[in-house]
This record gives structure tokens, C-alpha cells and sequence, in this order.
């Protein structure tokens, strides 16, 4: 299974006030030292949400991150989570209702992966059975068939594995928030990928309220439902869902973070619509002309990606490449100029730039 593009999610899907889930109010952290590392953060978080937090190294995203769950204390301003000023809550209460998961993951050695899961479900005083139905459902969901790996030490995973086994004890007690640090950080890009695309299947599951934190931007647009970018002192630079950061990043600080491969990232996370297709299928005397025909060659489908279609385009002939709906019949052919189509809608889709529009990508 491959992650949607995101330019699904209608910006409506985003809830009103009533759900936020995470608020901070001018959150501010000073270290000890004088170095401020996030200066009077507002941000709100709504239910069901991934919102991604990425910036350059340094840029004070591990301590946003931290002060949701007290492991870091504000110096001022003040976190709601569901509404409840956390100041007011129990920091160990509060852990145990929020997961986190940090990129070295963390999982403890001489604990099996079963009992490293069940760790917040133990301390909750859940009887044993519960918690091993709730260790095998989550064993399943993270694709690690419990049968191989509930009696395994951390030691006989690999490093994909383990981050795996750290995604699932985060999720043990079903927290209704989870914060994620780099979480994928150690794996390779392809385990990297396949971890992305695993845990966005959960997220969308499980429907956990999330906050993610990475500098990749590739991950953050590939994920977040809505992006925060950071600068140096924890400063908001720009908060956009992930077409209008790729298609009009804030000029400056954003503009160059999100970089000169922004428009092949636009490629990567926008699908083919009807709208984008050639109104003509094909040439006259093709047979795919007949709806149900079988087509030749490469094809693509309504919701491909852009970066697959210009793959396929490369082998096509003049007529593009053949689309098939769901149920495989075809709808079209698209071409360049329907690329070119498609991304100049998604741009033109996009939220307004914060300052000038002089900077959308033309290809
Ligand atoms: N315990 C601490 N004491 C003093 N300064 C700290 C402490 N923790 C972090 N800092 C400083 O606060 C700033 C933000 O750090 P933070 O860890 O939040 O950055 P980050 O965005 O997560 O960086 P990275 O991408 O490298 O993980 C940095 O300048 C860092 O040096
Ligand atoms: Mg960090």
C-alpha cells in the first residue's frame, strides 16, 4: 500500500476549535544559559491529526515536542491537552496518556517484545489477558506476526523492527496523542519508506492525534496533514498542508528549507484526476477506444502520483499513457501537457502565499 497523496485531505477535514487536542499558548522555553529555545509557540493540534513539526537541527522541535508531555517545563505560557492545562496534571499520569517515541527507541533489553509492549498496560494494572490480545493485535498491526516475535529480545530484531516494536508499545494503551521524535531516523530509506507508509496506516486506523517530528522534509510532506516549519528559537515560520508549503513556501527561511526540489516533490504527493486526462482516449483505430478492452503497455489509475506518471510517460507513445478507474476500465490517457495540468492545479489549489506568489513552481 502506498501513502495517498495529500492533496486529498479537503481542507474542511481539518476540525474546528472544539477538537483541538494539543494547544500551546506561548509556549516558551529558556535553558538555563540563556538560549531560548522556543520563543511564545502557538500551535494547536486537532483530533485525528498528524501535524508534522520540521526544521533545521537545533531550531527547538524536540522541545515543543517535550513540553507536551512535561519532559521539559515551560518557562511561560501553557500546553492544553483535551483541554486540560497540563501544568495541572500528574507528569507520570500524564505520560502514561500520551505516547512517545524517540528515533534509539528505547525498547527495554532484557525484556521480551511482548513485555516491552504491555509496559504502560502493566503499570495501568490491566489484567494479563487483556494486555496479551491488546500485544497481538498490535503485533499484527505493525506487521510483526506475534507467533515469531512476542518472545524475542530487542537484540534479535532488526533496527526496523525494533522501531516497529517501539510504534507498538507507544500505542499499548491506545493513548488518545502520540509524539513521535525522528522516529524512523535509524533506519535505511527503504525500511525508512516502508516504516512511513506502516505507520500512516495506523495513524489513519487508529486515528491517534499525532505529532511528528523529523528534518526531512520528504518525510514531513509525505505525512503531515499540515506541516509546521520551525526556525532557530522555535519560531513558526509557516503551518500549511503540504501542497501550499511545496507550491508557495513563505519566502526566506521556508522557501530555502523546503529547497530547489520542491516541484518534484509536488510531482511525488499529487494524484491523477479525470479533470488532468486528455479528452481524447486514444487513436481512432486502438482498441482501448472500447471501454473495457484490454490496454497494452504501461498504464496508470485515477490516484496514481505525478512522479509515476512521468515514469510512465517516458515509455509512452504519442497518445500518453492509458488511465484505468478503479475498476480497470479505461478513463483517458494522459500526457506532459496534463502533467503540467495537473500541478498547476494543485498550485493554483494551494492557500494564498503568505507575502508574494511570484515563487509557484512552473516546471
Ligand atoms: N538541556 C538543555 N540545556 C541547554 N540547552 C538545551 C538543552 N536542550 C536543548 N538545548 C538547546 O535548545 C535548542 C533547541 O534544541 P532542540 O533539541 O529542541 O532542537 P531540535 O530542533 O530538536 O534539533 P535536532 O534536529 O538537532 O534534534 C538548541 O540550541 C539546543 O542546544
Ligand atoms: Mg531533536
Amino acid at each position: 500500500m502506498d501513502i495517498p497523496a495529500r492533496t486529498a485531505l479537503a481542507p474542511d477535514s481539518l476540525a474546528t476549535s472544539s477538537d483541538v487536542v494539543i494547544r500551546l499558548d506561548k509556549a516558551r522555553k529558556e535553558y538555563p544559559g540563556g538560549t531560548v529555545a522556543v520563543t511564545d509557540l502557538d500551535l494547536e493540534v486537532h483530533e485525528h491529526e498528524l501535524l508534522v513539526l520540521v526544521g533545521p537541527s537545533g531550531c527547538g522541535k524536540s522541545t515543543t515536542l517535550r513540553m507536551v508531555n512535561r519532559l521539559v517545563e515551560l518557562t511561560s505560557g501553557r500546553v492544553f491537552v483535551k483541554g486540560q492545562d497540563i501544568a495541572q496534571i500528574d507528569p507520570v499520569a500524564l505520560r502514561r496518556r500520551i505516547g512517545y517515541v524517540i528515533q534509539h527507541v528505547g525498547l527495554f533489553p532484557h525484556r521480551t517484545v511482548a513485555q516491552n509492549i504491555a509496559t504502560v498496560p502493566s503499570l495501568l494494572g490491566w489484567p494479563a489477558q487483556r494486555r496479551q490480545e491488546r500485544t497481538a493485535q498490535l503485533l499484527e498491526l505493525v506487521d510483526l506476526p506475534p507467533e515469531t516475535y512476542s518472545h524475542r529480545y530487542p537484540h534479535e530484531l532488526s533496527g526496523g523492527e525494533q522501531q516497529r516494536v517501539g510504534v507498538a508499545r507507544a500505542l499499548a494503551a491506545d493513548p488518545p496523542v502520540l509524539l513521535m521524535d525522528e522516529p524512523f531516523g535509524a533506519v535505511d530509506p527503504v525500511g525508512r519508506r516502508n516504516l512511513q507508509q506502516e505507520f500512516w496506516r495506523i495513524q489513519r486506523t487508529l486515528g491517534t492525534t499525532v505529532i511528528l517530528v523529523t528534518h526531512d522534509i520528504d518525510e514531513a510532506v509525505r505525512l503531515g496533514d499540515r506541516i509546521a516549519v520551525l526556525s532557530q528559537g522555535g519560531r513558526l515560520e509557516q503551518l500549511a498542508d503540504a501542497v501550499t508549503l511545496l507550491a508557495r513556501p513563505a519566502p526566506g527561511m521556508v522557501t530555502e528549507f523546503v529547497g530547489s526540489g520542491r516541484t518534484v516533490r509536488l510531482l511525488a504527493i499529487t494524484e491523477i484526476t479525470r479533470e488532468d486526462l486528455a479528452a481524447e482516449v486514444g487513436p481512432p483505430e486502438r482498441p482501448d477506444r472500447s471501454q473495457r478492452a484490454p490496454v497494452q503497455g504501461p498504464t496508470l489509475r485515477l490516484g496514481s502520483r505525478l512522479d509515476d506518471a512521468v515514469a510512465a510517460l517516458l515509455d509512452a507513445d504519442e497518445y500518453g499513457v492509458p488511465v484505468l478507474d478503479w475498476d480497470g476500465a479505461l478513463v483517458g490517457h494522459l500526457t506532459a501537457a496534463g502533467v503540467l495540468g495537473a500541478l498547476r492545479r494543485v498550485a493554483a489549489g494551494a492557500e494564498s502565499p503568505p507575502t508574494d506568489a511570484d515563487d509557484v513552481p512552473t516546471c
